[in-house]
């Protein structure tokens, strides 16, 4: 999507994506990243979920990446955490004690700003690009983080009865995306509640392991 598909649905509070709890995919299956206290998360596209909030509860650090300052405002506004603000050029950066979210396009993000990272959430993010967007966005997601683990969520769908975001991500595309780098496991694959805009969806999660 373009850089304005975003900022207008946080501008209207079309956020719809926006849950109102931690999502039970990550509550549940957290542990098989085996993460230590101390380890840090890097949240892609990460929005104001209250997924940040679980993870920093676990006792974790965390890093995002998100596109809407508007976003990051409201996130750093419900922590109830005053950030300090950097400029680092294309981007921003929001801190604060054991959070860091860098805002503008995740793609102007470096390694070096970035930090090391033990492990990535996605939650809504690959599912939120459009096919032609995929590949560069795992790709970078790879490079940025030296092939962390990582915790996937994504939906399944019949595409061509509705247009995403949320796409449709088949087995075979994560495999396609992540293989050369990960061994991955899916962990789970349920019904999606409430189907997807009317239509049955599965949501399934899967566990990326650096080969
Ligand atoms: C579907 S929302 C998901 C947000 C969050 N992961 C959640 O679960 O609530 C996708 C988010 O990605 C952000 N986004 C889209 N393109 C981006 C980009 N190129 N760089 C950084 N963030 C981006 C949008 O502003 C939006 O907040």
């Amino acid at each position: 999507m373009e850089h304005n598909f975003w900022h207008d649905r946080w501008e209207s509070g079309r956020i719809g994506f926006h849950a109102q709890a931690p999502n039970p995919l990550l509550t549940t299956h957290f542990p098989a990243l085996c993460l230590t206290e101390g380890s840090r998360v890097f949240v892609p596209l990460c929005g104001k979920t209250l997924d940040i909030g679980w993870i920093l509860s676990r006792g974790c650090i965390v890093a995002g990446a998100e596109l809407s300052e508007m976003a990051i405002e409201q996130l750093f506004e419900e922590l109830g955490v005053e950030p300090e603000i950097s400029d680092l050029g294309k981007l921003k950066r929001y801190s604060a004690t054991d959070i860091d979210i860098f805002v503008g396009d995740i793609h102007a993000l470096t390694p070096q700003m970035l930090g090391p990272v033990d492990a990535i959430f996605d939650r809504a993010a690959l599912v939120a690009l459009p096919e032609k967007m995929r590949s560069a966005y795992t790709a970078h997601l790879i490079s940025l983080t030296g092939t962390a683990p990582q915790l996937l969520v994504c939906f399944a769908y019949d595409q061509s009865l509705i247009s995403g975001p949320p796409f449709s991500i088949t087995k075979d595309e994560v495999h396609r995306h992540y293989d050369a780098a990960y061994e991955i496991t899916e962990l789970a694959n349920q019904e999606a509640a409430g189907g997807m805009k009317g239509i049955a969806a599965t949501e399934s999660v899967w566990l990326l392991k650096p080969r």
